[in-house]
């Protein structure tokens, strides 16, 4: 993993406006050292989406730059990518093999492992994230839990320092949600940074070491989540019911 001490990403006066309109991202700056666990807090369109896009490569910018490890994502796109690992907001996006097993090999087969390394890589990769029983199921017919579990496993095959996670709690259900929380929470303990986006703070909070908030396109937040948690409804945010009794911020799953 990283330097300590060091930042793994920098964000530097990155603006985003997508041609013929007012909309994206503005003059966003912040960095990310080793370690972290980040929610990317707002509301529906303010800017999360797009800001993920810029930190593997998928969109460039307007102005400003993001950095990993001291090198522009721009001109170093498949770099980039080796350190962020990114779940897209769409699992159905990602997926790109006949059975959950090829799907979660992609990436080490793209990058030309030895077999030997791409299987066990994919077996732990798929272990880990509770889906090793349907190795042979076609990918399409998974449940949204698993089909973003598989996203995160074939991530995960890449040994990703960083792991990007853009709304990953949509559409799933109480015990899909608690799946995915758990699996979250070990991918942080395993030493990943997690970056996570949602405009529904409550589920991540107890696990996140800071928040920062996005808000048309903006920052307007960035600090530990205890500190702007009384002040998240300005943005369009739900403060969490617990911190509104008065009860700070607990785990979700308990
Ligand atoms: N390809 C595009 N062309 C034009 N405008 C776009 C495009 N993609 C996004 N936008 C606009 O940019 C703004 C930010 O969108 P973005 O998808 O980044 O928001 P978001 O925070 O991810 O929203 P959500 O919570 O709904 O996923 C929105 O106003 C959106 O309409
Ligand atoms: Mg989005």
């Amino acid at each position: 993993m990283g330097k300590s001490n060091e930042n793994i990403i920098e964000v530097k006066r990155l603006s985003h406006i997508y041609s013929g309109t007012d909309r994206g991202i503005k003059n966003i700056s912040f960095g990310v050292e080793p370690g972290e666990f980040i929610i990317i807090a707002g509301k529906n369109g303010s800017g999360k989406s797009t800001l993920f896009r810029h930190l593997n490569g998928l969109l460039s910018p307007t102005s400003g730059a993001v950095w990993v490890h001291g090198k522009t994502v721009d001109s170093n796109v498949e770099y980039a990518r080796q350190i962020v690992g990114m779940i897209f907001q769409d699992a159905d996006c990602q997926i790109v093999g006949q059975t959950v097993f090829e799907d979660a090999a992609f990436g080490p087969e793209n990058i030309g492992l030895p077999a030997i390394e791409i299987h066990k890589r994919t077996t732990n990769a798929l272990k880990q994230l509770g889906l090793l029983h349907l190795k042979d199921q076609n990918p399409a017919t998974l449940s949204g839990g698993e089909k973003r579990r598989l996203a995160i496993a074939g991530v995960l095959t890449m040994r990703p320092e960083v792991i990007v996670l853009d709304e990953p709690f949509s559409n799933l259900d109480y015990s899909g949600t608690c799946d995915l929380l758990s699996a979250i929470i070990w991918l942080h303990k395993a030493g990943h940074t997690i970056i996570l986006s949602t405009h529904d703070i409550e589920k991540a909070l107890f696990c996140a070491s800071r928040m920062i908030i996005i808000h048309n396109g903006r920052v307007a937040g960035d600090d530990k989540p205890q500190t702007l948690l009384k002040d998240v409804e300005k943005f369009g945010i739900r403060e969490p019911c617990a911190s509104k009794l008065g009860m700070g911020i607990v785990p979700w799953n308990k």
